[in-house]
């Protein structure tokens, strides 16, 4: 609780280019429920390297993801928006959580196993206590709340286990953080295979509409996606390239899947794909031209970075002091 809020923590990082999957999925919903909340956004770089990265590469879009942050319409004055690497207290806190987690139960994390047989050649340590540093990401906040996508609901449980394995030797030292599943969940599919989620790293760019797409990519993107032969706009599990684009266009526009289904009753898939891409467009242009506005104010964003690192910092070290007390360090002499 802070300021009579509870708390809010989620993170992203900044490999690959963002969908609007991201978009719909994630940042929408962000963008919704900062008011209710005490909110931290952080742009997880330190996450980013446990994978290998292109250094000037990796800091451009670490750049650009916090930009769209603001753009998607988080105010940076109210929502703690900073990198996780300007904040010492992560890392920090992620080394005494290392010892409160234990190899087997890393062991059993999916993602450490599909990562490790995508990057056979790098099966660093880092990516094998990636939870762990996730876990200190969200424990230093005292998080209530954590809005994620379920691919990484694993990883929030084994949080859980760390700090309430910590809280049982040491006293209410965290708070236990909950999975926050978004009111609309939007689950954005690829649009070449309606059955696999829409995602930044396919290799087939008609696969996937990037934020950063211009209208005419979006619409001809649109209009190929693969559907099906049945001819009629229905919210149906056998209709999934349909399915798929009623989500979008709902989710875009605010409908249900009942409206739109009777606003296109009669009407062909051509139509169908125009207006969806059209629904897309009117959600994309305006965040690509407030990006745009953003980037060109260099001395704004500085500082905002400065200022929210500062604020993070301050709220982590609280946590941080703490724990570093509990554990038995020596104390600080000032
Ligand atoms: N691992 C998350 C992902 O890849 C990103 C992340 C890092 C995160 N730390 C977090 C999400 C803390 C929520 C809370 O999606």
């Amino acid at each position: 609780m802070l300021d009579g809020k509870k708390t809010l923590f989620s993170g992203m990082q900044a490999t690959g280019n963002l969908t609007l999957g991201n978009y719909l999925g994630a940042l929408k919903n962000w963008v919704g429920i900062a008011d209710e909340y005490q909110t931290f956004y952080s742009v997880v770089d330190m996450h980013s390297i446990t994978v290998r990265q292109d250094p000037a590469e990796l800091r451009k879009r670490a750049r650009t993801l916090l930009t769209l942050y603001i753009a998607a319409g988080l105010d940076p004055e109210k929502n703690c928006i900073y990198y996780q690497s300007h904040v010492s207290g992560h890392a920090e806190l992620a080394w005494i959580l290392n010892c409160f987690t234990y190899m087997g139960e890393l062991n059993r994390m999916t993602q450490f196993k599909d990562k490790a047989a995508k990057h056979a050649d790098n099966i660093n340590a880092g990516l094998f206590t990636y939870p762990v540093l996730m876990a200190a990401d969200i424990l230093l906040y005292q998080a209530d709340v954590v809005p994620v996508g379920i691919d990484q609901k694993q990883h929030l449980e084994i949080t859980r286990d760390i700090a309430m394995r910590f809280n049982s030797v040491y006293g209410d030292v965290f708070t236990i953080p909950e999975v926050y599943i978004g009111k609309s969940g939007a689950k954005i599919m690829s649009l070449q295979d309606p059955l696999k989620k829409m995602s930044k790293s396919d290799e087939n760019p008609n696969s996937s509409i990037y934020l950063m797409d211009d209208p005419d990519t979006i619409i001809r993107k649109c209009k190929r996606a693969v559907t099906d032969s049945e001819a009629v706009v229905r919210y149906s599990e056998e209709q999934p390239g349909i399915k798929n684009l009623i989500d979008i266009y709902c989710s875009c526009l605010d409908k249900t899947p009942a409206e739109t289904e009777r606003e296109f009753d009669g009407k062909g898939y051509g139509e169908f794909k125009t207006a969806v891409g059209e629904a897309v467009v009117s959600v994309l242009k305006p965040l690509q031209d407030r990006f745009a506005d953003l980037t060109k104010n260099k001395d704004y964003l500085d500082g905002v970075i400065k200022t929210n690192a500062e604020k993070a910092a301050y709220f982590s070290n609280k946590t941080l002091r703490k724990v570093q007390k509990k554990v038995g360090f020596p104390e600080r002499i000032r």
